[in-house]
């Protein structure tokens, strides 16, 4: 059975909040962690790693590797990873998009359906975004370029977090759903 923490539920209005509180998140990170974002397109996965990525001192933007399924920036004072392997679902496809996913001096952010949750290592810490008003998400993809509520679930899982969950509420505490 692997070891789950508290899980932490956040709330954003808009991106801005969004790449605020991946700020935060990755404040926490180290080299090596692993952070698994799922959600539907749409949700806000990549303008979590565009917050994340920023803090952890990648310059420039950060952009969908959607297309690409993993970009790079090595050069970072935190090496960061990011891939989306949203239409893939074997590990090997991941490891196939080389040999800095999942490096132990990079941190790794890769975006996915729930389909491949056994793809990862234990220690990871896992994003779930989802609209707040979910009702509206199949009625038409525009809607998603407004801003709107999301729920932002974290889930810190294995050892590598056992002593920093603490840290990690700490950081999030302004986004917090609930006391
Ligand atoms: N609260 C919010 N947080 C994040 N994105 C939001 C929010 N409200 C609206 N959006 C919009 O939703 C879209 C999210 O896109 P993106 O991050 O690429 O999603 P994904 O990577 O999950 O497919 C962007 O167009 C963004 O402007
Ligand atoms: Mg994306």
């Amino acid at each position: 059975m692997p070891l789950v923490h508290d899980d932490l539920l956040l709330r954003s209005p808009d991106p801005d909040q969004t790449r605020a509180l991946a700020a935060a998140v990755a404040s926490v990170l180290t080299p090596g962690d692993v952070v698994a974002l799922s959600g539907e397109l749409g949700a806000g996965k990549t303008c979590f790693v565009q917050g994340a990525a920023r803090r952890l001192g990648v310059e420039g933007p950060v952009t969908s590797p959607t297309f690409m399924l993993v970009r790079t920036y090595l050069d970072a004072p935190v090496p960061v990873v990011h891939c989306d392997v949203y239409r893939l679902n074997r590990l090997q496809d991941v490891l196939d998009l080389g040999e800095d996913v999942l490096a132990p001096d990079v941190v790794t952010f890769v975006e996915w359906g729930d389909a491949v949750a056994t793809l990862l290592p234990d220690d990871r810490l896992e994003v779930e975004l989802t609209l707040v008003d979910a009702g509206d998400v199949a009625s038409g993809a525009g809607r998603q370029d407004s801003e709107t509520e999301r729920l932002v679930r974290l889930r810190p899982r294995g050892p590598a977090w056992r002593d920093r969950a603490g840290a990690l509420a700490d950081a999030c505490a302004p986004w917090r759903e609930e006391p």
